[in-house]
């Protein structure tokens, strides 16, 4: 289906940057200078791409119809599950923003330490996100919904990505900057 193919591009894509975050976690646990302005840009990705415009299509489309249509099992898997697990994305990257921010006005080695553990956690809260998505939420919608349902999201989704086409290009060409900038293509 174009859409879950898309969502899960879209995956592979937020993984690519939890690479990055790997990456520049590594340097500076081997005493290279925090890069606060790509981790700045970084933030930004994760707020525009990964939240805005990932997260914000999941809710607006496909898990608002599994809402609608799936009884207590999406209550489960949507509201208290991935709902849920959105809101820990963006409170880890919220408090990420506030060490770059601490760090920037007092560069300390516990201030490193929280830039790190920050990253980090997200990078690790979203490949689980990632994982449970692909593997079951996905799988469940597109077994469960009625084809007419599907039918609307496959619609909804292209809508959605025709209006978004600025953001994809933007965040796609800042993607390939940091990982030619760290090495890892
Ligand atoms: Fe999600
Ligand atoms: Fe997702």
């Amino acid at each position: 289906m174009y859409s879950i193919d898309q969502l899960e591009l879209e995956h592979e894509n937020i993984n690519r940057v939890n690479d990055v975050i790997q990456a520049i976690s590594l340097k500076i646990l081997h005493g290279e200078e925090v890069p606060v302005e790509d981790l700045r840009k970084m933030v930004e990705f994760i707020r525009d791409y990964g939240d805005a415009y990932h997260h914000g299509k999941e809710e607006e489309i496909l898990f608002s119809y599994m809402l609608e249509h799936l009884g207590p099992v999406a209550e489960k898997l949507v509201r208290s599950g991935m709902y849920v697990e959105h809101d820990q994305g963006r409170a880890l990257v919220l408090d990420l923003e506030a060490a770059l921010n601490e760090y920037e006005t007092n560069p300390t080695e516990e201030g490193k330490l929280e830039i790190m553990t920050n990253a980090l956690g997200y990078r690790r809260q979203l490949r689980s996100h990632i994982d449970k998505e692909n593997d079951v939420v996905y799988p469940f919608a597109v077994k469960n919904l009625p084809a007419e349902v599907l039918e609307k999201v496959e619609e909804e989704t292209r809508v959605f990505n025709d209006k978004n086409t600025e953001v994809r290009e933007k965040y796609t060409a800042l993607l390939e900057e940091l990982e030619k900038k760290y090495d890892l293509k």
